[in-house]
C-alpha cells in the first residue's frame, strides 16, 4: 500500500543513490530553517530535475517566479554557462534576503538577480526594460496568479522556451471544480489556459515523495 511513509523512503533511497551529497545545499536548507522560512522548496530530486531540464535545453536565460530561500534557484543556476543569467522574483523581502545569502554561499551571485516585490509588477518592469526572451521559466509562487504568470511567461518566450509550473495537483484537489480554495481555482484556470493556448503544447504529471502528493506541468512554446 502506498503511504506517505513509503514515498518518503523511496525518495530517500533515490536521493541517496542519484543526488550527490552537497554541503552547500544542505547549508541552504539549514539556513532556511533557521530563518523560519516554510519548507516548501522543491525536493532534492525535483531540484535536480530542474537542473537537468535546464542542461537538456542548454538554457542561458532562466526566469523563476517564487524564490523562497533560493533552493530551486541554485539548482537551476548551476546549469547555466559562464555568461548565463537567472532572474528570480520574490514578494517577501525576508525570503529574498535569505535567498541572497544562500546564492552568495553557492557562488552564484554573478549569475542570479533577485527582484523583490509583487511578481506581476516585476514582470511588467522586465517588459518595460525590454528583457530578452528566456529559455526556461519556472512558475512557483502564489497559485491564484498562475494564469497571469503563464500569460507573462508566453510574452517572455521564444519558440522552444520551456515553461514549468509546480504544485498543480494539490493532493488531488485539482479535479474539484467546486473547490473554494483560490489556489486550486488558480491551478485549474492555468490548466485550462495550457489546454486552450495554441502557442504552447504541454503535459502534467503527478508526483509523490517527501513533499507529499502533488505534481508539475511542463510545456514547450511552439510559436
Ligand atoms: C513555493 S515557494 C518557492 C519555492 C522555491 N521555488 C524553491 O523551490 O526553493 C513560493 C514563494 O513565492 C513567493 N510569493 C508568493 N506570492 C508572491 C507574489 N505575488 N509575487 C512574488 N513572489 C510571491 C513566496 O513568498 C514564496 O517565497
Amino acid at each position: 500500500m502506498s503511504t506517505l511513509h513509503t514515498w518518503e523512503k523511496v525518495d530517500a533511497y533515490l536521493t541517496e543513490r542519484l543526488i550527490q551529497q552537497d554541503s552547500i545545499l544542505d547549508r541552504v536548507l539549514a539556513n532556511n530553517k533557521q530563518a523560519d522560512l516554510p519548507a516548501i522548496d522543491v525536493a532534492p530530486n525535483q531540484g535536480k530535475l530542474l537542473n537537468l531540464y535546464a542542461r537538456m535545453i542548454g538554457a542561458e536565460r532562466i526566469l523563476e517566479i517564487g524564490t523562497l530561500g533560493g533552493y530551486s534557484t541554485i539548482w537551476m543556476a548551476r546549469a547555466l554557462p559562464e555568461h548565463g543569467k537567472l532572474i528570480t522574483l520574490e514578494l517577501d523581502p525576508h525570503h529574498a534576503s535569505v535567498a541572497g545569502h544562500n546564492i552568495a554561499l553557492a557562488g552564484l551571485s554573478q549569475k542570479v538577480e533577485i527582484r523583490v516585490g509583487e511578481a506581476l509588477e516585476q514582470l511588467e518592469k522586465l517588459e518595460e526594460e525590454g528583457t530578452a526572451a528566456f529559455d526556461l521559466i519556472f512558475i512557483d509562487a502564489d497559485k491564484p496568479n498562475n494564469p497571469h504568470y503563464l500569460q507573462w511567461a508566453l510574452r517572455f518566450s521564444r519558440p522552444g522556451t520551456v515553461i514549468l509550473a509546480d504544485n498543480i495537483v494539490r493532493k488531488g484537489e485539482v479535479t474539484n471544480r467546486h473547490s473554494t480554495d483560490p489556489r486550486v481555482q488558480g491551478v485549474r484556470k492555468f490548466i485550462d489556459l495550457l489546454a486552450e493556448e495554441p502557442r504552447i503544447t504541454a503535459t502534467a504529471v503527478q508526483t509523490v515523495g517527501v513533499k507529499g502528493y502533488d505534481g508539475f506541468a511542463m510545456g514547450i512554446v511552439k510559436s
